[in-house]
């Protein structure tokens, strides 16, 4: 979906699609600098971007700057910022941590051609921390970490084929959406729907000669912040080491809502798990980690190890990031507290929600969250399928936006270290503000 005009020719709600167009004409008015610089850079980048998800209709606010919890535009405008770089800016913009990282960088130099002592000391925090995870490879982003660990239990398991699940985002080139996914990796996939007990389960046992690995978020993020439910995790844990496949935990988004990652509040260990965003503490990260014995297949101390090579694998910025990041800021009780935080103000939202007699729920754990249109049990994307949903995130992305709220135009709202109390006080002001304008639009009247 690109334009208002693709919303308007399926819709047939015209309160709806009268407010976004009225909301539309205050953007363009308040954003006349991003549209030039924008139309500037569709001269050099297709599309005038380089990264899908940062695209929105009519056209999106060039940032120029960030500072605690604020973001600054090339209009002038202040926002407080509710994307958090889509789960990876969970530090906020902290400058006291980015002086360390640099302080450190600025002792040790770039480009060192050798192992590092801080790939070591970012391993030994990741490995500490979480307890499925004994040893650790580093990559350059959770794209690149998923696509080790499905090669990895390739290898591993000597089969080729691999359970995913509907709706699901694994990164850019391994994406199970609805819209079909032609930048996907070649692969062998079946694809099951997310907290389906039986179904799975029985897809599981009719297909275990074939399949490897199962990748799995414990909360599907991108795919709307759909919690798993522990009975179905738990089937796929049991499945799984029954059948010799590897299940991966793709965390990359979900490891930041529990100092062990999501998996430690569950109480499940999965084979192997997949990290990245934060955790390179703001410089590009991503990581593979999980039981010794799979693990250890890369060591090229032996016979037949996996030569898994990357120039930027264990680039000193991104490992000075990290551990600084997890080790003096982003520590266990800063986790607990800022998912806290995140709890209550989903709860709140649901409660304003609520009072304003609205369809509208907003579903996550912690600090990731993303409201919804319609009041159905949300148990996989499918339930995601109210006909005004497109309107609806469109018109509270333009609504939050013209305010100085800075939200993803998909609904994905995050907390981050430097959201204040007064911030999320104020976003809340502001969500019930939207609904008691656009509640009756909203619910169809
Ligand atoms: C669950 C999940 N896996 C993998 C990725 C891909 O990570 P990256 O964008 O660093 O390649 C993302 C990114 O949004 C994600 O949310």
């Amino acid at each position: 979906m690109s334009t208002i005009e693709h919303v308007e020719e399926g819709a047939n709600d015209r309160s709806l699609i009268k407010a976004i167009e009225d909301e539309v004409a205050i953007y363009k008015e308040r954003n006349a600098e991003s549209l030039a610089r924008y139309e500037r850079a569709c001269r050099v980048l297709p599309g005038g971007s380089t990264r899908a998800t940062l695209y929105y209709p009519p056209f999106p606010v060039v940032i120029e700057r960030g500072e605690n919890n604020f973001l600054f535009d090339a209009d002038g405008h202040k926002y407080l910022n509710f994307v958090g770089e889509y789960t990876a800016g969970l530090y906020g913009h902290n400058e006291e941590m980015l002086r360390d990282i640099l302080s450190e960088i600025g002792k040790r130099g770039l480009m060192l051609s050798g192992p590092n002592i801080y790939e070591e000391k970012l391993a030994d925090i990741i490995c500490t921390r979480f307890q499925s995870i004994s040893k650790v490879r580093f990559c350059n982003s959770g794209t690149e970490a998923n696509l080790l660990a499905l090669a990895l239990a390739r290898n591993a398991t000597r089969k080729e084929t691999a359970l995913v699940f509907k709706g699901a985002y694994h990164g850019g080139f391994l994406t199970f959406g609805a819209s079909g996914a032609p930048l996907n990796v070649p692969m062998k996939a079946l694809i099951g729907a997310y907290n389906d007990v039986e179904g799975t389960r029985a897809l599981i046992e009719k297909n275990k000669d074939e399949l490897g690995a199962i990748i799995v978020e414990p909360m599907m993020g991108s795919g709307g912040c759909i919690a798993g439910d522990p009975v179905f995790l738990e089937m796929l844990r049991t499945a799984a080491s029954e059948h010799d496949i590897v299940l991966i935990f793709d965390e990359v988004m979900t490891s930041r809502l529990s100092p062990g990652g999501l998996q430690e509040k569950l109480g499940i260990e999965p084979d192997l798990t997949s990290l990245g965003k934060y955790i390179g503490g703001g410089f590009s990260c991503g990581a593979l980690g999980g039981r010794d014995e799979l693990m250890s297949m890369f060591d090229l101390r032996r016979e037949n190890g996996l030569s898994h090579a990357g120039t930027f694998n264990n680039n000193i910025a991104s490992m000075i990031g990290g551990s600084i990041g997890l080790g003096k800021y982003f520590t266990g009780e800063a986790c607990v507290s800022l998912n806290a935080r995140g709890d209550k103000l989903r709860e709140r939202l649901n409660e304003i929600a609520k009072e304003a007699n609205t369809p509208v729920q907003v579903t996550g754990i912690g600090s990731v969250m993303n409201p919804h249109l319609g009041l159905e049990t949300i148990k996989s994307p499918d339930d995601i399928n109210h006909p005004n949903l497109q309107l609806f995130r469109m018109l509270m992305h333009l609504h939050m936006m013209n305010r100085g709220f800075y939200v993803a135009s998909r609904g994905l709202i995050t907390l981050n270290l430097k959201s204040t109390d007064d911030d999320i006080e104020a976003f809340e002001r502001e969500f019930e503000n939207f609904l008691q304008i656009y509640g009756a639009a909203l619910c169809g009247e």
